[in-house]
């Protein structure tokens, strides 16, 4: 196994992580608190005790963008004239940015991409000896194995999340994540299956297998195992109570993954697959290699298979050269499927991407009403499917105290929020929870019955 390379010894100096980004960014930050423990570094409790701080950064978006870039601006007065402190930007806008944004933040000593992570203490140990900034954001591929991040220095908790696979090859016309990732990669079986055994031993109960096209998987040693396969190997490995994925492309659902809802007992009953437009047009436009009608085969062939799952996907509005009828047929979608929740995105223009080089011709004003019509519905939707649970009696896994006094938090099968009154200490256990009420964007109950060996060796039921 190797987690980083030799040389760039920076003991005994402290670092905070500041993450901006999605799940992907949040596994990032994670190695790189490993690479650093294991050069001898300690985690600062906060910013200001901090000798390093690392900044984890997203670009798929302008404002993710944005955000960064005020986040730099007013860690300024972090450094200050601390001369010992060190400034590091990592992640997809260091990717993508590289040295200008050391010219427009002339305050950054390190800027280094995704695909670097494993090498942060070297840089951390060249800057500290010579003082010259650095710069290294070359799409150079680590070794898979460096994606491996079990046992990191922070307790996982009773959820984890594990990568399978990074980059992307679709080069959908509007995203950036193919630049600034590189190209698809997935991880040995073997590793992974180490990695998962790791989690459970520290306590994890419910894993996520992320990557930006989880089901576009493939053994890099057996070619014909896919992402069903891997679901299957590690969906039994005794222990795992429940198993996630995100997030997948439609064209890569293929009929052998439809299948592991209901036959594989730990995976969950949600899917989220992003379907980003209502339009064959747009489609077409997105490169998004598939239909509006082949999407909606895939959704059927899901729920005849799975009839409780929940869909979840995201949407962009005010694609390039997107006309009204586009954004009405997105709506008739909607209303066809009946999505338990939409991320749901203004199309932003990414430097270097195909869409950026055609007219963002949807204004402004548009493509803000045409969000909040789509918000709207599906706020109704949302609640609705909600509503319609009232009665049902859910597993859940309970994830500590809620925010609401006295009660509980936790997630059920189709990961929507649980707020739950109950005795005793539940923290991670798998409860029956009957639900009382389904508020807009979660659901309140109360314990129904603790499960004592995991709540997949109940038998047969779903329900007690
Ligand atoms: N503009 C708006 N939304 C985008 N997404 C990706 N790139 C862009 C962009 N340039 C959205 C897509 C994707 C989600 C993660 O972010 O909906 O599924
Ligand atoms: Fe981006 Fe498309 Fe790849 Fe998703 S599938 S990461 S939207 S290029």
């Amino acid at each position: 196994m190797r987690h980083q390379e030799g040389g760039g010894r920076v003991e005994g100096r402290t670092f905070h992580l500041e993450t901006i980004g999605c799940q992907m960014n949040e596994q990032d930050s994670l190695r790189i608190a490993r690479v650093l423990c294991e050069a001898g570094c300690r985690r600062a409790t906060s910013r200001n005790d901090a000798d390093i701080l690392i900044v984890n950064t997203c670009c798929i978006r302008q404002k993710a963008e944005e955000k960064v870039y005020s986040l730099l601006g007013r860690l300024r007065a972090w450094k200050g004239d601390k001369a010992d402190r060190v400034l590091a930007v990592g992640g997809c806008v260091a990717q993508n940015e590289g040295k200008r944004l050391q010219e427009r933040m002339p305050h950054v000593d390190i800027v280094f991409g995704p695909h670097h992570v494993s090498r942060i203490h070297r840089y951390l140990q060249r800057y500290q000896e010579t003082g010259d900034r650095v710069t290294e954001v070359s799409l150079v591929v680590d070794s898979v194995e460096d994606l491996e991040c079990p046992g990191v220095s922070s307790a996982p908790g009773f959820r984890a999340y594990t990568t399978i696979m990074e980059g992307c090859n679709n080069f959908c016309s509007y995203c950036i994540v193919p630049y600034v990732r590189g190209r698809e990669r997935s991880r040995p079986v073997a590793s992974l299956r180490r990695e998962v055994l790791s989690l459970l031993s520290q306590g994890v109960r419910e894993i996520t297998l992320l990557g930006q096209n989880v089901n576009a998987y493939r053994a890099p040693d057996r070619p014909e195992f896919g992402f069903a396969s891997l679901l299957r190997e590690l969906g039994s490995i005794p222990g795992l109570d429940r198993i996630r994925f995100t997030t997948s492309h439609p064209k890569d659902l293929s009929s052998e993954l439809i299948g592991c809802f209901g036959e594989l007992d730990a995976l969950c009953e949600h899917v989220h697959l992003p379907v980003q437009s209502g339009s064959d047009r747009i489609l077409t436009r997105m490169n998004r290699q598939y239909t509006v009608q082949g999407y909606r085969d895939k959704i059927d062939a899901l729920r005849a298979r799975c009839p409780d799952l929940a869909i979840t996907t995201d949407v962009i509005v005010g694609f390039p050269g997107e006309k009204e009828s586009d954004f009405q047929q997105t709506l008739d979608l909607v209303d066809a499927v009946q999505f338990d929740g939409i991320f749901s995105f203004k199309f932003s223009p990414r430097e270097g991407t195909r869409a950026a080089k055609w007219k963002d011709s949807v204004p402004e004003e548009v493509k803000k009403a045409e969000l909040d019509v789509l918000q709207g519905r599906q706020r109704k939707t949302g609640f609705r499917k909600n509503q319609a649970l009232e009665g049902h009696i859910l597993e859940v896994l309970v994830e500590g105290a809620s925010r609401e006094g006295g009660q509980w938090m936790g997630r059920c099968r189709t990961n929507k929020v649980v707020n739950f009154c109950g005795e005793g200490d539940l923290s991670g256990r798998l409860v029956w929870v009957r639900i009382d009420r389904g508020c807009q964007n979660s659901l309140t109950g109360s314990l129904f019955q603790t499960i004592s060996t995991g709540g997949r060796a109940v038998g047969d039921e779903r329900v007690p």
